[in-house]
This record gives structure tokens, sequence and C-alpha cells, in this order.
């Protein structure tokens, strides 16, 4: 069935990874009969700092509460067109990919301003102005597939349970788990590519191989296990509950098994 691809994602360089796959991507999502959407955010020169200028029109003009100002911008129409833009984008995919160099253990500024503006009060937190009542799990974005594509310098061994850096997993939780599925999306496990610097034909192969094949089951692979916060496990939305993985804790307590 045809499905709305968004892809956000943050290279400006023409010959690096990021860009090749994107453009590999797109022609193999359209191919399958699908809309692909872009957002080039270098090439968009996307302002990447949440400030004051993002509030036009103020409710309170003495002290700037990004909160206060982001439910009144988002209430009253006041938002700046780019985020709406964006905004609607995310409306109208049924998937969101999310595909980024790895700068510092993480998206670079760019992307994370994109987040960070692009995340309105009541849109991604606050929905329904409605405290935390819908969040992991439930939200505006509930029922769309989300996934993060990122490139790494350093070697898969770095990154494995037991290497150096920490699993890139849990490197990026923050993400997975705090921005995509915050407002409700369905995560899939992520696409890496490790070792970049040092990609080879054949490990270029390999890389695009894996690529294509994760966009072919966007709409099949089944998505992380993440514990919704309305789901049970939590009673008070607050802990998990006594006697959900017991002895557990931190990020590995947050999937089910
Ligand atoms: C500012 C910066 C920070 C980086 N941080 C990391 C890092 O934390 N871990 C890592 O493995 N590689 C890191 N790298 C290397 C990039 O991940 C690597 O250049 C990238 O995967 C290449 O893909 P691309 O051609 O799409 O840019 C960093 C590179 C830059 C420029």
């Amino acid at each position: 069935m045809k499905k709305t691809v968004l892809i956000v994602y943050a290279q400006p360089e023409p010959s690096s990874l990021t860009r090749h796959l994107v453009h590999q991507g797109i022609e193999l999502l359209q191919k399958r009969g699908h809309d692909v959407l872009t957002s080039d955010l270098y090439a968009m020169n996307w302002k990447a700092v949440y400030d004051a200028d993002d509030f036009p029109e103020r409710a309170d003009v003495r002290r700037l509460s990004f909160i206060d100002e982001s439910r009144h911008a988002h209430k009253n129409g006041f938002q700046t067109p780019d985020v709406v833009a964006e905004q609607n984008k995310l409306l109208a995919a049924d998937a969101v990919i999310l595909k980024f160099p790895l700068w510092w253990f993480s998206m670079p500024a760019i992307m994370k301003g994109w987040v960070e503006r692009v995340y309105a009060y009541n849109f991604a937190y606050g929905y329904q102005d409605a405290g935390n009542a819908f969040r992991y799990g439930d939200g505006i974005l509930k029922g769309k597939r989300a996934m993060l594509s990122v490139m790494c310098g350093g070697p898969a061994e770095d990154y494995s349970l037991r290497g150096i850096n920490g699993p890139l997993d849990e490197l990026l939780f923050p993400i997975t788990h705090g921005i995509l599925f915050y407002p409700g999306m369905d995560v899939l496990p992520t696409f890496a590519i490790y070792g970049t610097g040092r990609l080879d034909a054949a490990g270029l192969e390999a890389a695009e191989k894996g690529w294509r094949a994760r966009l072919e089951r966007l709409f099949e692979d089944k998505p992380i296990a993440f514990r919704r916060q309305n789901g049970g496990d939590f009673p008070d939305r607050h802990i998990l509950a006594d006697n959900i993985a017991p002895g557990r804790i931190g990020i590995a307590a947050h999937i089910a098994e």
C-alpha cells in the first residue's frame, strides 16, 4: 500500500555517506510507490537555535518561558512558518526517518534544533493540554513508524555490549525513546553503519544492501518493545510497577522481554 515517508537529514557534503544513502533511499521508496517528503536541514538553512525569535507574538514580553510561549504560539497560530511546515510533514508521514552522521555520540546540532523547535507544546509534549497524559507510546504521532539511520566513524566493536563507547542503542536511547517514542511513534531498531571512514567498495556495497533491506521492510519490521506509559507497566505514570522486570534497572528495564 502506498505510504508517505519523511526523511530528515543533516549532512551538507554531497559526497557524504549520509547523502549518498538518502538519495538511494528516496529512489527505492519512490520505486515502491511511496511518497517521499524530505527535510534537508543544511540545504534549508534550518535555524538550529531555539530562541526569542521563535515567538514573534509573545504571551509575556518580560520573561521568556519557552513552554508557555510555545503553548501560546501553537494555540493562537503564531508559530513561525518553517516550524509549521515541518509539523505538517510529520503529520502527513506514515514513517519518519532521521538520518545523520554520529557527532559526539548524538545527532548534529542542526537536527537537535529541528527537534527543539518543531516539537511544540500541545504537539509533541503537553498534547491536548493534558499534562503528561499522552506520552511514551501515546501522542500526536501515534500510529506512525520511526527509524534512526546513523553513520558512525568508529568501528562496530567500540559500540558493542562491552565496547569502549558503550552500546549504540543505549547511546541513542534519548533519541529513540525520548524523541521518537515520546510523542507516540513505533520505533524500529536503528540502522547503523560503522567504520565509515574505512569503508572499501565491498563495505559500501554491504551498507547499501543493508539500507535497502531495511527500507523494504520499513512497514513490516517489529518495533522496539518500549513500555508504554499507559499500557499498565507504569501505574502512576512515573515508575515501573514492582512486578514488572524485577531486578532490572536503567535502560534495560524499558524494553519488554
Ligand atoms: C563533529 C564530529 C563529531 C564526531 N563524533 C563521532 C562520534 O561520536 N562517534 C563516531 O563514531 N564518529 C564520530 N565522528 C565521525 C563521523 O561519525 C563520521 O565522519 C561519519 O560517520 C561519516 O559519515 P558521513 O560521510 O555521512 O558524514 C564525528 C565527526 C565529526 C565531524
